[in-house]
């Protein structure tokens, strides 16, 4: 026989097998509505983000006020809608006096957190303008470390109070006479880790959050609070008692209570690398019922949420102690694996999307980021895309999907299925998004995706990232080896369902229509 006949047998007994694997859609089954604040980011005072990342006074990049017009259009094009500022650990040293006020008499001072100087050239209005410029919300960390509570309070003064009082007539000095509003704060940042500066245990935290919820909210009543929820899955630290003394201790004052999760692919093991989303789930749920259990039999005025402001692939740029990162502060090069991560940690997001309200990548350039520049330019991380793509689907509504898909032993986190998904709707456009990370390192895994309810129109469009090289990344001048594919495809529709194969390691978004 010929090879080519060979090859037409093999591919016809493939297809009669049945499909290894099952999305099955129903458009009753809502989950919630996929937050546009799940598309947030981070700009932490480290290394290369702000000074030299989104702010560069004097380069032929920068516009009149500093700030890198190559870098906002790729903001722009990441989707970004909210973004965290000043820290991360540099907030619990920070004093936003320090920030406003002319440039050049601003302090230089030294950065406890990340062992750098600070010349607070960039401070709360270099911050608020650059929000303004790229469209999207501020939200600003407390300094519940070091600073204090009266420092917090008139920090809200100066950015919201529209009356004449002391740091409103200051702001307007400064060249502002519009309030900011600033709608979300954070009460400070990590503070049960032994690393923060003015680390605290949950009792001396708690009386410290209440205290700075209340000042704040007596210089403004309409704003949202989020609570430093825990980020220490270490040995020996109990995170879940940590964020049930919180809860218990702030609710009725808090709006979220905030997570963190950086992951990394320390054994080189592909397949447990992405298992990762096993541990996302379960702090989610865990918290989850910890907000249940402190809300429970209560009237509830005010739900808390879950903020989940910071998360990303992070173990290259550790250094050789977490914070000893020498010259080139948390500058991760990420590559084709990390980005299918970004589609694991959204398809967690968007499988809680009734109680996973804000999230933010951490962070947005140089440090741990998509974005990456040099004095010359910029290039685009593999990590960018999947986040561009995904935050298409703000505004949709999560759908519970079943998806039943073949298993691997994921090492202490027991059985999971090859294939990570979740589903969004968009009923005003009766579009269907299946986004699917298949983690298999070896295999494609044919699937049959089918809807409840509804017609599926007979014509779909696919997005997907795929590269053999799961190790593939970009530089400068070379940032298009790993980027996603677009395609239309007429669909072989039997019933209310159709096969596809995802290919091993890939990341697939497929959107479908329901015929009215
Ligand atoms: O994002 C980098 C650092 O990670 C942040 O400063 C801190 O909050 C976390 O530990």
């Amino acid at each position: 026989m010929k090879p080519l006949s060979i090859l037409l047998l093999a591919a016809c007994a493939l297809l009669a097998q049945p499909p290894q694997a099952r999305i099955k859609i129903d458009t009753d089954r809502r989950i919630g509505e996929i937050h546009p604040h799940i598309f947030g980011n981070f700009a932490e005072h480290l290394g290369r983000c702000i000074y030299g990342g989104i702010y560069e006074e004097g380069s032929p990049l920068s516009d009149e006020k500093g700030y890198r017009k190559d870098v906002m259009e790729a903001v722009r094009g990441l989707g970004v809608t909210i973004l965290r500022w000043p820290g991360g650990n540099f907030a619990s040293g920070y004093n936003w006096k320090d920030g406003i006020g002319p440039k050049d008499q601003r302090p230089a001072r030294p950065d406890h957190a990340w062992g750098d100087i600070d010349s607070n050239r960039f401070g709360t209005d270099e911050f608020l303008q650059y929000c303004e410029r790229i469209g999207v919300e501020p939200y600003i960390c407390i300094n519940a470390g070091l600073g204090s509570i009266n420092e917090a309070r008139e920090w809200v003064e100066y950015t919201n109070e529209s009356r004449q009082t002391y740091w409103a007539d200051l702001r307007r000095k400064n060249g502002r006479d519009k309030p900011y509003n600033v709608k979300y704060w954070s009460l400070g940042n990590e503070i049960d880790g032994p690393w923060q500066l003015g680390h605290k245990n949950a009792e001396d935290y708690t009386k410290f959050a209440l205290e700075a919820a209340k000042a704040m909210r007596r210089a403004d009543a309409s704003i949202k609070l989020v609570a430093a929820g825990s980020s220490n899955f270490g040995p020996g630290a109990d995170w879940i008692a940590w964020n049930r003394v919180v809860l218990e201790r702030l609710r009725g004052e808090i709006d979220y209570i905030s997570l963190h999760t950086y992951i990394g692919n320390r054994e080189n093991n592909f397949e447990n690398f992405l298992a990762a989303s096993a541990d996302i789930d379960q702090r989610i749920e865990i918290t989850e019922g910890l907000i249940r259990a402190a809300l429970a039999g209560r009237r509830v005025t005010r739900p808390i949420y879950i903020a989940f402001d910071e998360w990303n692939v992070w173990y290259r740029a550790r250094g050789g102690s977490e914070f000893d990162t020498g010259a080139t502060r948390l500058e991760e090069k990420y590559n084709f694996e990390d980005a299918l991560a970004m589609g694991m940690f959204f398809n967690s997001f968007f499988r809680h999307a009734h109680i996973v309200k804000m999230a933010n990548l951490a962070q947005l350039v140089n440090v741990i980021a998509p974005i990456f520049t040099n004095k010359q330019g910029l290039f685009l991380q593999p990590i960018y895309f999947p986040i561009a793509e995904y935050g298409k689907q703000k505004g949709n509504v999560a759908l519970e999907a079943l998806v039943e898909s073949p298993k691997y032993k994921a090492g202490y986190r027991g059985e999971l299925g090859y294939l990570d998904a979740s589903v969004t709707w968009n009923a005003k456009a009766r579009a269907l998004y299946v986004n699917v990370l298949n983690r298999s390192a070896s295999q494609d895994i044919t699937t049959r995706i089918e809807s409840v309810e509804g017609r599926l129109a007979p014509l779909a469009e696919f997005w997907q990232m795929y590269h053999e090289d799961l190790k593939a990344a970009h530089t400068f001048g070379d940032d298009r080896r790993v980027r996603p594919r677009t395609w239309k495809e007429p669909l072989k529709l039997d019933r209310n369902g159709f096969v596809y194969r995802f290919p091993k390691h890939s990341l697939t978004i497929v959107k479908l229509a329901l015929e009215p």
